[in-house]
């Protein structure tokens, strides 16, 4: 490798494109529903194609408006993500595998996501919507000179390949917020139905809704092994593979869904400070990250900035939008906790958990580097995340391509973020000798009650257990 300016850093947490100019608006079409999980060809050359395809008709129903405006200041302007995907693509494998010089030098900086922050995106001089895919179109051309020239690596290009899936999983997150996404909420099920609900629609009575049981499984604890294998490819934090040693415990088959939530809800617990974690009460009095959505009621408050809105995935009745507070703050209204992301790899290798892939699941554990991690390909990926604030999220949603969200892909966010496509699933310590080993109690909400869920009478306070490492 040349001498080069230092890699060119991904947040990511921004992951993500717009049309070539004559390109089909597709407004109400069902087509970046199916593109959202294309299968990918085995060609590296190929399926790069296919993911920047993918790319243009998921944003392809917007205007060049809408792709250059910032819709909200946790968001890049799309325009943004586009040429940063161009920039990460040139800077991997045409700067570094082909040892090229990069096509625009003068912008390295710009495109770089930790020089220059999504709440900062909004007052620059971008490349325009034109000049993006242009940009985009050009990187291309050079990676077919270089893999002319040098084959190809298969690393970087899958590194490639990954962080544009990624970005438009973001972008696809900014066009909800902006309201953009009419092919998305439109969807049975469409994500508008829980916020009416979440806000007592009048003639609607909870008890009456279909609220979904919880059913736990049991898992034996031991020793059991988590993380990437070698072979695959993997981030940094995915590996070292190792083992470690977890106690039996129990965790639900399916994530919560929006009818728990509406029980939640209906009950008061949004507004009842026993539930809450002291942080997570804190935001829901009004800190940072209230506002992320618009105000679709939480139940109760008039005072407060909305705290509560769960929506289903378009696709499904699992609950989205959640942070990790409400999250939180469910599960202890439930009488249950959040699972650790040893606990959710575990229960997912062994085949015990259903319907992942619907919302990103978040875990207890704070994000951290696992025993003998080596930050690669540079530290900004990860490691300089670590055993901050950022909680670990599992699984993947509707919005993530299966080539990203396997089953040792570590997500993590901020505890308070919900724009992302969130949920939870429950879970709880193995019951003790005294208890009942063969019938779980139901959660409160349970179907199996019949009738109005009832908070356990003393609920202990949010566990937010702590890495395990
Ligand atoms: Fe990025």
């Amino acid at each position: 490798m040349s001498t080069s300016p230092a890699p060119r850093a991904d947040d990511h947490d921004d992951r993500t494109a717009a049309p070539a100019a004559g390109h089909a608006r597709v407004r109400g079409v069902p087509g970046p529903v199916a593109a959202l999980r294309a299968p990918l060809p085995a060609d590296p050359l190929e399926a790069l194609a296919a993911v920047r395809e993918r790319t243009r008709i998921l944003v392809g129903d917007l205007t060049r408006d809408e792709l250059e405006r910032q819709v909200d200041p946790l968001m890049s302007p799309l325009v943004w993500d586009l040429a940063h995907i161009a920039a990460y693509e040139d800077l991997w494998l045409v700067h570094r595998h082909g040892d090229r010089p990069l096509l625009h030098p003068e912008l390295a900086a710009l495109y770089d996501a930790f020089e220059t922050p999504r709440r900062a995106r909004g007052d620059l001089e971008l490349l325009d919507v034109p000049q993006a895919w242009a940009y985009l179109d050009e990187v291309r051309a050079r990676v077919h000179d270089v893999v002319g020239e040098r084959g190809v690596d298969p690393e970087l290009f899958e590194l490639v390949l990954q962080h544009e899936l990624q970005h438009t999983e973001t972008m696809l997150q900014a066009m909800r917020l902006g309201g953009l996404t009419e092919w998305l909420d439109t969807l049975p099920g469409g994500a508008r139905v829980a916020a009416s609900r979440a806000a007592g629609t009048p003639g609607e009575d909870p008890a009456d809704a279909p609220v979904a049981s919880v059913a736990l499984v049991d898992v034996p604890g031991g020793p059991v092994e988590v993380g990437a294998a070698d072979g695959v490819f993997s981030y940094d934090n995915e590996r070292p593979r190792h083992g470690r040693s977890i106690p039996a415990f129990r965790i639900a088959t399916r994530p919560v869904t929006v009818a728990l939530w509406d029980a939640f809800v209906a009950d008061g617990g949004v507004r009842d400070q026993r539930f809450w974690s002291d942080a997570g009460w804190a935001w829901r009095a009004g800190g940072a990250g209230s506002a992320v959505h618009d105000a679709t009621g939480d139940g109760g408050s008039a005072t407060g900035p909305p705290a509560a809105r769960a929506e289903a995935t378009p696709t499904h009745d699992v609950a989205c939008h959640l942070n990790l507070y409400e999250a939180e703050a469910l599960a202890a209204w439930a009488g249950l906790r959040l699972p650790t992301e040893a606990e959710w790899e575990h229960a997912a290798a062994s085949g015990l958990l259903d319907d992942v892939g619907h919302v990103w699941e978040w875990t207890s554990t704070v994000f951290h580097g696992y025993p003998g991690f080596a930050a690669h390909p540079y530290k900004e990926y990860s490691e300089v995340f670590f055993d901050r604030e950022y909680r670990v999220l599992r699984g993947g949603s509707f919005a993530a391509h299966p080539r990203v969200a396997t089953p040792t892909f570590r997500n993590w966010d901020l505890p308070e973020r919900r724009q992302i496509f969130s949920g939870v699933r429950l879970a709880a310590d193995a019951p003790g000798p005294d208890d009942d080993p063969v019938a779980p109690a139901p959660a409160p909400g349970s179907s199996a009650t019949g009738g109005s869920p009832v908070p356990p009478p003393a609920p202990a306070a949010p566990t937010g257990r702590e890495a395990t490492t």
